[in-house]
């Protein structure tokens, strides 16, 4: 083990309160494009002409087929290694926050895949408390591991509810939910989509009128809950794990400062720069289904 994973592992270990946050970067080994590297998506569409409110007005069946087309896409990907090592080892230690710029449903699908290993392997505690909440040394000792599960055992409900515990705060919204534009009417959505003409997109069930895809568009406020929950977090954690974002677009990007501005310290996992780089206290250059897992183990 090289002696950054080592000081990372050390860090990590030590630490009550951590944040996770994660960008494009950590998806991209299962397939997702990021936005500003190789084949990025900045580099073959125009922002301006897809993901701003401007450009939705202009031309929503435009718009509404990018966003079938990317739905497409993820529905073709699975979690990677490292997006089910995050869950498991938020499901395993608590005292853990995920915050996520990613769209996609990467994490959400990885916990489910973690807590149903944890499941089978008879290792699938629901801590008490809240979310995030550490695990006191109690509620750890108290649920001891049980006997492995076969798949028809599996308790379906139990991994459901361990699922839902770890899922992300999302910092720009989500691909599969959408917002009415005029009663903004908030719902999930995994429907396909006709984006053929103005006619056949997606429309709100209670109001009549246009749906949009429920993400954060350029110029657009992030959701005011997500933000200071996701803030909140990073100014009370002790270290912050940064996997697979280029720390480029604000004011997302200034989590990572309210930990280390709180004295907290800064694990960076990315095979190429960000804007972190210099702040960090452990740099670990590598893809994330390939340092995270190895990261996390037994920590
Ligand atoms: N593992 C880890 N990191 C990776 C990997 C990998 N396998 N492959 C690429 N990366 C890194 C890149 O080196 C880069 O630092 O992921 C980062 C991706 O950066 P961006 O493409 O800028 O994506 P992100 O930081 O998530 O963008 C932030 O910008 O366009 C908006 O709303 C969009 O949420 C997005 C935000």
């Amino acid at each position: 083990m090289s002696g950054e994973s080592a000081a990372a592992r050390e860090l990590l270990a030590g630490a009550v309160r951590v944040v996770v946050f994660t960008g494009a970067g950590v998806s991209a080994e299962s397939g997702v494009p990021t936005f500003r590297g190789p084949g990025g998506l900045w580099k073959t569409f125009r922002p301006e002409q897809l993901a701003t409110p401007e450009a939705f007005a202009r031309d929503p069946r435009l718009v509404w087929e990018w966003y079938g087309w990317r739905r497409g896409l993820l529905a073709a990907c699975r979690p990677n290694l490292a997006h089910v090592a995050i869950a498991r080892w938020m499901l395993r230690r608590g005292g853990v926050a995920l915050v996520t710029q990613n769209v996609d449903d990467l994490h959400e699908r990885g916990a489910l895949e973690a807590a149903t290993g944890l499941a089978r392997e008879g290792r699938l505690r629901v801590a008490a408390g809240p979310a995030g909440a550490p695990a006191s040394e109690e509620a750890r000792a108290a649920a001891p591991d049980a006997s492995p599960l076969h798949d028809d055992e599996l308790p379906v409900e139990k991994i459901a509810a361990a699922a839902a515990r770890v899922a992300p705060i999302r910092l720009h919204g989500s691909i599969f939910h959408v917002r009415c534009t005029n009663c903004r009417a908030r719902s999930e959505h995994r429907a396909p989509l006709d984006a053929s003409s103005e006619a056949t997109l997606p429309r709100c069930g209670a109001c009549g009128g246009l749906l949009r895809p429920d993400v954060v568009w350029f110029g657009e406020a992030l959701p005011e809950g997500a933000l200071e929950a996701a803030f909140g977090a990073a100014a009370r954690a002790d270290v912050c794990l940064v996997v697979g974002t280029a720390g480029a677009v604000q004011p997302a990007a200034a989590l990572v400062h309210e930990t280390a501005g709180g004295g907290g310290r800064v694990i960076v996992v990315d095979p190429g720069e960000t804007a972190y780089d210099a702040m960090a206290d452990v740099r670990l250059w590598g893809a994330a289904g390939e340092v995270v897992p190895g990261l996390l183990r037994d920590v």
